[in-house]
């Protein structure tokens, strides 16, 4: 989640929510999830793990969509993962990870995951940040206002699918026809809940009749985030959160099985972003730039993993854009002059100027200002402020380190299949896809469901 500590939960402050609501009605044109004993394709590999789908409970498509905080790419080595593996071999992986967006923090990501859109287009830019036109604080806030476009579970609902969310972030805010159903939408988050009451209850929504089963379920796992920062990536107890969060996809497949629906569901495992440890104590004191240009405290939002600034003219200033793009380059001066120590790990932009790939400049919500901060590196204001070491992530989408994990296991994904790293705002179109829904507009590519699933209906024409 966010920074580290433990009890860092301000979320267990959130107000339980209160409405409990008439479901809406099921979906009547849910078409049976087609069956996979295809004779297709050229993309299979001659497993022998695939086999033709054994059983079909289910007539209907169910996603069950599973994010382990701070999942970075890698640890699935780390030790045995037998469960994982299994989703693995019968399922289909981002070889080489799944790619989060910048910043790499939990609120951001997690929205991307839901609605297929950059942060700058679904508005939550950073867990934690002031509108620099309004002055608002945003700090996982549930009003509205705040979450632009449309997660999946409002997408569901909204077109007469029913949907269930447990502790996802952000999934407790009321939009559209999604008012949080008691009993449906777990909220607020609480670290205290284990994660054995996490998934029996996810699994308990398949016992219900299956009109009544939610189509889209999501379930928020808050490890092995906290364990990464709390002692780095490259700690022992990290791996064992690893092992227990294997243990808990173990528990999903079980009781899956238990009830005759593992062949059935959609299972995606994957995480919102990896960790990195920042313990080299590599650090940039922004008052190291003074002989340039003084900074001052209250112009700095944020400092890293991302150094976010929003500089405070006074009202004689008749062009701050301007002012900002002096204060831009007299900083990069700085950080270049190799009189800045550790300089060269801190590169800063106008917000407009930051490279395309990061999607990071179409929203107001973000500061004018933005410091790029180089993997593990620190960003301080003075000497004087403590550094302690831990873990982290926020940096580059680029970085290797920020990397987390995709599975996709179901009926309709590809079976022993190994696909390149893509970005997670694909995800939102494969569910939509997955479930036949309309997606709404987003920044995935409707032509990348293709790489990832079998088309819908094919086996009907195969037989
Ligand atoms: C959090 O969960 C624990 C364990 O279930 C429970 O005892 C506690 O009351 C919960 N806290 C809140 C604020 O709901
Ligand atoms: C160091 O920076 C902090 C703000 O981050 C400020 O409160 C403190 O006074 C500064 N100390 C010195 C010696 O400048
Ligand atoms: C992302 O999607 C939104 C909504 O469709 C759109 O306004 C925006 O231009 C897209 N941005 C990119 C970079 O594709
Ligand atoms: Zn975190």
């Amino acid at each position: 989640m966010a920074k580290n500590k433990p009890g860092r939960s301000g979320f267990t402050s959130y107000p339980w929510c209160r409405l409990s609501q008439t479901l809406l009605f099921l979906n009547v044109l849910a078409v049976a999830a087609t069956a996979t004993a295809t004779a297709d394709d050229s993309n299979f590999p001659s497993s022998p793990i695939w086999s033709p789908h054994p059983s079909k409970k289910l007539t209907k498509p169910v996603v069950l969509l599973i994010s382990s905080d701070g999942f970075r790419f890698g640890y699935q080595f780390k030790t045995e993962t037998p469960n994982i593996d299994l989703l693995i071999s019968r399922g289909t992986e981002a070889q080489t990870g799944l790619i989060p967006v910048f910043p790499t923090m939990t609120f951001p990501n997690h929205n991307s995951i839901a609605t297929g859109l950059y942060p700058a287009y679904h508005g939550i830019i950073m867990n934690k940040f002031t509108d620099p036109i309004t002055g608002e604080l945003f700090n996982r806030n549930l009003d509205p206002k705040w979450w632009l476009g449309e997660p999946l579970w409002v997408t569901a609902v909204n077109q007469g699918l029913k949907a269930a969310t447990y502790f996802w972030p952000g999934a407790d805010v009321h939009k559209g026809s999604w008012t949080c159903p008691k009993g449906f939408c777990k909220a607020p988050y609480n670290v205290s809940v284990p994660l054995e009451e996490r998934v029996d209850t996810i699994l308990s929504y398949l016992d219900l009749p299956e009109t009544e089963i939610p189509d889209f379920m999501a379930l928020y796992l808050d490890q092995p985030d906290i364990q990464g920062h709390e002692y780095g990536p490259d700690d022992p107890r990290v791996t064992e959160a690893v092992a227990k969060v294997d243990k808990m996809i173990g528990r999903v497949i079980n009781g899956l099985k238990k009830r005759k629906v593992f062949s059935d569901v959609h299972v995606v495992l994957l995480g919102d972003h990896g960790m990195v440890t920042n313990c080299d104590k590599k650090v940039i004191y922004i008052d190291d730039l003074a002989d340039w240009i003084k900074i001052p405290a209250d112009w700095i939002q944020a400092y890293s993993p991302v150094l976010a600034m929003n500089p405070r003219w006074g009202k004689d200033v008749k062009n701050p854009g301007e002012k900002n793009a002096e204060v831009v380059a007299k900083m990069n001066e700085a950080l270049s002059s190799g009189k800045v120590e550790n300089g060269e790990f801190l590169q800063v932009y106008l917000k407009e100027k930051l490279p395309e790939r990061l999607h990071y400049s179409e929203s107001s919500r973000i500061p004018p200002i933005i410091g790029m901060v180089g993997e593990g590196l620190i960003v301080r204001q003075n000497r004087t402020d403590a550094h302690e070491c831990y873990g982290d992530h926020g940096y580059d989408n680029m970085f290797f380190s920020m990397r987390s994990i995709f599975i996709g296991h179901g009926p309709r994904f590809r079976r022993g299949k190994k696909v390149p790293s893509f970005e997670n705002v694909q995800i939102y179109n494969v569910v939509a896809d997955i479930l036949g829904l309309r997606p709404a507009p987003n920044n995935g590519s409707s032509l990348f469901t293709r790489s990832l699933l079998l088309p819908f209906g094919e086996t009907a024409q195969v037989e």
